[in-house]
């Protein structure tokens, strides 16, 4: 299937070209019941209404579009492609049964998402359900979306497979990562030729976790590669040594995986007040500052915030647009927000 690259949301924006030089995973969640918790479902019906309102460009009494801030873009330095620099996991949040609440808001999740001017969507065949969630919302909005996943599983035909199920769940594959670099030297032979034949447009591998940070340096260095994936999130700097700089280095795309520690550095940091600054730097929420910090760093390229609540979403957007602070500014102030 030849790859249809969508330039939704890539034009007549600022693009922000970084300079040459400068298994978490397998908590799982199940699906909340609506009928088992109806406090959630009042909070979804809640949360549903309220974005329907407000938070897809549209005024709900005039209709009219809302002004609002282009998303920033950065560029894809393998092909020049750009892209916008919030996107969106599906970690947890998109494995959920079709035909319930928490389906429908996440409806409004890609929704805003792509109103919001931001494009990526990363997902992985280690999230249960949530390819599939992905792709039934995505069949809806063809082309619109850039989706990333990944191959996670030992085996050239294993990972044949895989990689093939993900294409059918999610309609087209973008990106497609080596998960965690399981097994890599055996599948990145198969996404070159995938992606010289067509089938997919982007190649990498990603990891979230500085315990395999020698690994994946060598991987970086060793291969020729469009993405690497990581974590990176104010209390989780490691990846500023050597894998940012070796990324920018090599001219690979960065997404940042995990820029609120799985949400725990969010919940850490919100009971406190917001710093003073903050609105001076177009943040008015704990996630919007911890996602302009990610951002600030010029290897960056997406960070993709995981969430399954449309509001949550929406606040996200908005951090990918506006000013960003330098290092400068952080370096100052990491300590004190830490506290
Ligand atoms: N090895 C890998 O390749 C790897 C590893 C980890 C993650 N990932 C990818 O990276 C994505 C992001 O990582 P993550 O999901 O683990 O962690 P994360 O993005 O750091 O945090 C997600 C948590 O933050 C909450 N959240 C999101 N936006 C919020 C907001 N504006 N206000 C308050 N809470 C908010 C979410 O809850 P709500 O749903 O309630 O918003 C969720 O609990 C994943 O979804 C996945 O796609 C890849």
């Amino acid at each position: 299937m030849p790859f249809q690259w969508s330039a939704d949301g890539c034009v007549g924006q600022h693009v922000h070209t970084p300079p040459p030089k400068v298994s978490a995973g397998c908590r799982r969640k199940s699906a909340v019941d609506t009928v088992q918790n109806p406090g959630r479902a009042r909070f979804l019906r809640q949360t549903l209404a309220l974005v329907g309102a407000t938070a897809f460009g549209r005024n709900a009494s005039s209709q009219e579009p809302e002004r609002r801030p282009a998303m920033n873009l950065r560029t894809i330095r393998s092909t020049g492609q750009i892209l916008p620099v919030i996107g969106c996991g599906t970690w947890v949040g998109f494995d959920v049964a079709e035909g319930t609440l928490e389906f429908d808001a996440l409806r409004e999740v890609v929704r805003t998402l792509l109103a919001g001017g931001g494009t990526v969507l990363d997902s992985s065949p280690m999230y249960g359900r949530s390819e599939a969630t992905a792709g039934r919302i995505l069949a809806d909005r063809p082309g619109k979306a850039v989706v990333a996943t990944k191959v996670w599983t030992s085996g050239r035909e294993a990972g044949i497979r895989q990689m093939e199920k993900s294409i059918e769940l999610l309609g087209k594959v973008d990106l497609m990562q080596v998960h965690n670099l399981l097994d890599w030297k055996t599948h990145l032979p198969t996404l070159r030729q995938w992606k010289a034949e067509g089938r997919i447009r982007y190649i990498g591998v990603s990891h979230y976790t500085p315990g395999a940070y020698l690994e994946l340096e060598a991987v970086l260095r060793a291969e020729t590669l469009d993405f690497v994936q990581v974590n990176y999130a104010l209390d989780d700097r490691e990846a500023e040594n050597r894998i940012l700089p070796l990324a920018a280095d090599r001219g690979i795309a960065v997404l940042v995986n995990r820029p609120f520690g799985g949400g725990g550095l969010l919940k850490r940091l919100g009971n406190r007040p917001l710093p003073d600054w903050a609105r001076n730097v177009g943040v008015t929420s704990w996630s919007q500052l911890l996602l302009k910090f990610v951002l600030s760093h010029p290897a960056v390229t997406c960070a993709i915030p995981g969430t399954g609540n449309p509001r949550h979403m929406a606040e996200n957007v908005e951090a990918g647009t506006g000013t960003l602070p330098d290092s400068g500014f952080w370096k100052a102030r990491i300590d004190g927000i830490l506290g």
